[in-house]
């Protein structure tokens, strides 16, 4: 018998831990603009400020720079109840998390070890935060108006694939090979481009989370002031225009070199027979649609995962690597083995 998924609105919140909480402050909330609405002992909880609910981000202070837990929405209290089902029926390690044990201003939880490897809370219950898009007396920094998705390190793609596709996510592209072998997909229940995305390697690991601005100039400051403070280091990659999800972007490492994409103009994808858009690997606008080179940091390094007990996961090799696909001067380009010992 399947065991029916939890009905899951959006991705909602991740919460990291981050090895000095006042560097992470700075980097967040004085850089970034993001919203303080709760500080605890050794706890931040940040959103933006499109954002009712009461965070999108916690930052946790804690011995290793990790990903504590990636978190979504669900619908109704009773999808609480089927997360735990869905996931027990699947063997994982699962746990109630009740209102008040686990994240400030969250209800009724549950979390889970995903079959990927990630540890996953699913809420309904969150309290409400005072509405701040017009206070624009308060915005900051990159003006981050919401969290819009995750970005993980997974070393199966297909794997991760069904494993959404069977909590009824959408699938909006893809990065694949002359045979349709996954390298990367961009999945949904919002109606946005992702909540999730996976990109090839060693896993599990989080690669990104993402901020939405409102718009590209909000970006282009964002790292001008990066800039014009000598802190040119935290930025990694762009400001650019990505292929996949035409979204604008740079993206941003903190002080414990956790990974944060400024991002903006991605596109609806809520009708029932959105169709999947799909990028081969050799088409060296997917990752930058000027073609500007992706440099290997992005594509290798990435923020370990803590299990349900706070201890760092090991990882599992990826069997592809995009990253030894080179691109030929016809544009096209081929799909190329990497040399030996490289
Ligand atoms: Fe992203």
């Amino acid at each position: 018998m399947t065991v029916p998924p939890p009905d899951v609105v959006r991705s909602a919140y991740a919460q990291l831990a981050v090895t000095d909480l006042a560097a992470a402050r700075w980097f967040w909330v004085d850089m970034l603009g993001l919203h303080v609405q709760h500080a605890g002992d050794r706890t931040l909880y940040l959103r933006g400020t499109d954002e009712l609910t009461h965070h999108s981000l916690v930052l946790r202070e804690g011995p290793v720079a990790a990903l504590d837990h990636l978190a979504y929405r669900v619908r109704t209290a009773a999808d609480v109840d089927r997360a735990e089902a869905f996931f027990r029926a699947l063997g994982r390690p699962v746990r109630r998390v009740p209102a008040g044990a686990g994240a400030h201003g969250v209800g009724d939880a549950v979390r889970v070890l995903d079959p990927l490897g990630f540890p996953v809370e699913f809420f309904h219950e969150i309290a409400r935060g005072e509405r701040l898009i017009q206070r624009y007396d308060l915005h900051r920094g990159a003006h981050i108006a919401r969290l819009d998705h995750f970005n993980i390190c997974t070393p199966d793609i297909s794997a991760a694939y069904d494993h959404y596709r069977s909590l009824g996510f959408g699938c909006s592209e893809t990065i694949e090979g002359d045979g349709h072998e996954l390298y990367a997909a961009w999945m949904y229940r919002k109606q946005t481009v992702h909540d999730v995305a996976f990109t090839g390697g060693a896993g599990p690991r989080l690669h990104h989370v993402g901020m939405a601005t409102h718009e590209s100039h909000q970006v282009l400051r964002t790292a001008d002031v990066f800039g014009s403070l000598g802190k040119e280091h935290h930025i990694e990659r762009g400001p650019g225009r990505h292929g996949v999800s035409n979204a604008f972007y740079v993206y941003l490492r903190d002080p414990d070199g956790h990974r944060v994409e400024l991002y903006t103009s991605d596109y609806y994808t809520g009708d029932p027979d959105h169709e999947t858009f799909r990028w081969n690997v050799r088409d060296d606008r997917r990752r930058d649609f000027w073609g500007n080179a992706v440099i290997e940091s992005w594509y290798k390094e990435a923020s370990p995962v803590l299990d349900l007990d706070g201890a760092v996961q090991p990882v599992a090799e990826a069997a592809l690597d995009e990253s030894a696909v080179r691109v030929g001067a016809d544009g096209l380009g081929t799909s190329a083995e990497a040399p030996a010992g490289s």
